[in-house]
């Protein structure tokens, strides 16, 4: 069956671009950069190999700043120096049509004194996060919070020259966009901090920073994501309602999309036993036309149909994407009994998944890349699933 929905066409309305089908690449961190940020041959090749079939391909989050790098082997796009390897990024990813979306972020808190080689991590307050081995941040000045907001439009600057079609501004999964907006990180009492409006204060002063840059430096339409994470488990936490008074203020912004980073689509709330609706279908109704990006376990091709068919815009295909990279191209040409489910390990350097990804996916991320060589159960998977949604959403 190749009528499916997901694989029709799709344009942004306000920037008039088409992607070829529903199905996204969500970014994934795979820690094969240099260690001073720059693209390597094993990243190009990966990105090249797994391109080419879905509609928008999202890169690994790259820090904006040197102060925002969160891993080893990290892209960035901190400095002009990165653009000409960023732009053979971008070629490899235009694979037949395939867009390509920069992710850019700062991880704040969520770094480590090693990995700034010596400097304290910082984040919008001098508070912890409650995981394990986490260091407690210094506090950004005001000075330092207008020139991080800057270094957001720079960074988009880089990708428009780079030859990206769009940047997605990772305000998910903890890091210092989301810092600013959490009542557990941000305690401030000036203009960046306090209410949740106030707390909105930082995430919309990026997302102008980034317009900004579009319309000086792009000369063909460019699109603008923004990556949430819709509850937190601290107390205090960003809860529902937050995230909500947060969409309704992003909708009023250019932004082409939303993405919500979850380890189930269908995730009902973290911290509300009571609400039966899954979050995302409650998001989309606040979104009204403003496309959504579900992601979450969609595995096979009927659940990336489940998706569309609730009405949620694009599904996104993670870890499935590293096991078969070409999922979009076997459900054209009818041979979906051949999609991959597992991976063996023997196969991780045919697949792409060079070194130090291999070895990142198999420490962070075991039980949740069903391998062939081990035995897993659906049980396995959804403890996994709800693992990620702690991981990137908060808590230990
Ligand atoms: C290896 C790996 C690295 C990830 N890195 C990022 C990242 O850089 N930025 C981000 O927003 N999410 C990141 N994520 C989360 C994914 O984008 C996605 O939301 C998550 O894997 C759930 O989707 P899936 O079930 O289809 O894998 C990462 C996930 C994995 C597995």
């Amino acid at each position: 069956m190749t009528d499916y929905k997901f694989l029709k066409p799709y344009t942004f309305a306000k920037k008039g671009i088409t992607v070829k089908n529903r199905i996204v690449i969500p970014p994934m961190t795979e820690e094969m950069s240099f260690s001073n940020g720059e693209v390597t041959a094993d990243e190009l090749r990966y990105y090249h190999m797994h391109s080419g079939g879905a509609g928008m391909f999202i890169t690994a989050t790259a820090n904006v700043n040197s102060l925002g790098k969160g891993f080893e082997g990290e892209l960035s796009v901190a400095d002009d120096k990165f653009i000409p390897s960023l732009s053979k990024l971008a070629e490899a990813m235009h694979k037949d049509g395939t867009k390509a979306i920069l992710q850019i972020f700062s991880a704040g808190r969520m770094s480590s004194t090693a990995i700034l080689r010596g400097q304290q991590p910082v984040s919008a307050s001098a508070v912890k996060a409650t995981r394990n081995n986490s260091e407690t941040p210094r506090e950004l000045s005001e000075t330092e919070v207008e020139q991080t907001i800057k270094d957001f439009g720079q960074a988009t600057k880089r990708a428009i020259l780079a030859g990206f079609d769009g940047v997605e501004i990772h305000g998910a999964n903890t890091y210092l966009i989301q810092q600013f907006f959490s009542p557990h990180s941000n305690r401030r009492s000036d203009k960046w901090g306090g209410s949740v409006e106030k707390r909105m204060t930082f995430p919309l002063a990026v997302v102008d920073e980034v317009q900004s840059a579009i319309d000086k430096y792009a000369d063909k339409p460019f699109l603008m994501g923004y990556r949430i994470s819709p509850e937190e488990i601290e107390e205090p936490g960003i809860r529902f309602d937050d995230t909500l008074k947060l969409i309704d203020a992003l909708k009023e912004k250019p932004i082409d999309y939303l993405h919500v980073s979850m380890g189930d689509v269908w995730r009902k709330s973290l911290n509300d036993k009571s609400v039966t609706v899954p979050l995302n279908l409650t998001i989309k109704q606040h979104l009204g036309d403003l496309p959504l990006i579900g992601v979450g376990d969609i595995q096979t091709p009927a659940d990336a149909e489940k998706v569309l068919d609730e009405g949620i815009d694009f599904a996104a295909i993670g870890r499935e994407s590293l096991r078969e990279p070409h999922w979009v191209q076997k459900v054209i040409a009818g041979d979906e009994k051949a999609i991959r489910y597992t991976i063996s390990p023997a196969d991780h350097e045919e697949l792409g998944l060079y070194g130090t990804f291999w070895d990142f996916l198999i420490t962070a991320f075991h039980n949740g890349l069903q391998l062939s060589s081990e035995p897993h159960t659906v049980d396995d998977r959804k403890k996994f699933n709800s693992t990620l949604d702690h991981i990137f959403g908060g808590g230990k």
